[in-house]
């Protein structure tokens, strides 16, 4: 059942060039929340009609509740300029997120935002075998890494320009790693977040593997709820509403 929290602002940084940290006082969003569910963001200061805006969910603990967002448009601009004690209605928890459990090394595969529901799921797996690979053009797209390092995970990095990590994609560090594994006979399990190229890389090597994938798709949104149909994905099983079958699909379920 989803609560619609009136949260308060508690902390709201920088987190690299155009993206930001957004900390929200939010206690019952906080403990019902699990990675890779969303949320739906009534932004201050738009008018009271305008669409609320999903967000994956960066961390959720203690009592609060961490967004990582990037500055896009009109909503994400609006909301760059709230500030600590300023009250921000939330809606969630939406949607169906990852598996609470990995049934092998897990293999986290992130670009840009798409690593915010990806740290929530490191620090819920508390498993010593994840990978992150994190891609990037260059490397001020590689957002939030030492958070990832404090949680003690193998980071990887790619960009397409070398200014960190291996040139390249980060199809590279991940090709690496599973040949690795299979040669080891070691399962693993796929998580992934991020442009739709990714995702898609991410997909076919777990079919291919015939291992797990999890892939959590970022469609455009109306309702957020299931009402609206904006937000379709197609599967194997029929047209799906990503804000309720998804944002998270199984790998073997998608129709790209
Ligand atoms: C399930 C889900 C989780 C998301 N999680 C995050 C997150 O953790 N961090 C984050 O920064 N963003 C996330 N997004 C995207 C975020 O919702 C949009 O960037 C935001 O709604 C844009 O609002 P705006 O008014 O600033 O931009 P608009 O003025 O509405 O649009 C500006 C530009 O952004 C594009 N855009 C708008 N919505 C999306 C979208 N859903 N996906 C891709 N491009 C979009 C538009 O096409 C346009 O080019 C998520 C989206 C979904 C569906
Ligand atoms: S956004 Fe309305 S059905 Fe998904």
């Amino acid at each position: 059942m989803a609560i619609n929290e009136n949260a308060t602002v508690a902390s709201h940084d920088d987190a690299g060039p155009g993206y930001r940290f957004l900390v929200l006082d939010a206690t019952r969003l906080a403990s019902a929340l699990v990675p890779g569910q969303f949320v739906h963001v009534r932004v201050p200061g738009l008018e009271p009609t305008a669409l609320r805006r999903p967000f994956s969910v960066f961390d959720a603990d203690d009592g609060k509740v961490t967004l990582l967002y990037k500055v896009v448009g009109r909503g994400t601009a609006a909301l760059a300029t709230a500030r600590a004690g300023d009250e921000v209605e939330v809606l969630g928890p939406l949607g169906h997120g990852f598996p609470s459990a990995s049934k092998g090394v897990p293999l986290l595969v992130g670009g840009g935002y798409g690593v915010a529901p990806l740290h929530f799921l490191a620090k819920r797996l508390k498993d010593s075998r994840t990978i992150l690979f994190v891609g990037g053009r260059t490397k001020d797209d590689l957002l939030a890494l030492d958070r990832f390092e404090a949680l003690g995970v193998d980071v990887r990095i790619a960009t397409n320009d070398g200014s960190a990590g291996e040139k390249g994609f980060v199809t590279g560090p991940l090709d690496a790693a599973l040949d690795e594994l299979r040669g080891r006979g070691e399962p693993f399990e796929l998580f992934t977040c991020g442009p739709d190229g990714l995702l898609k890389a991410v997909a076919d090597r777990a079919v291919a593997a015939g291992m797990p994938g999890w892939i959590s798709m970022d469609r455009h949104m109306v309702c957020g709820v299931g009402a609206c149909y904006a937000c379709i994905q197609k599967t194997v099983h029929g047209n799906s509403r990503c804000c309720v079958e998804g944002p998270v699909f199984k790998a073997e379920d998608l129709v790209w």
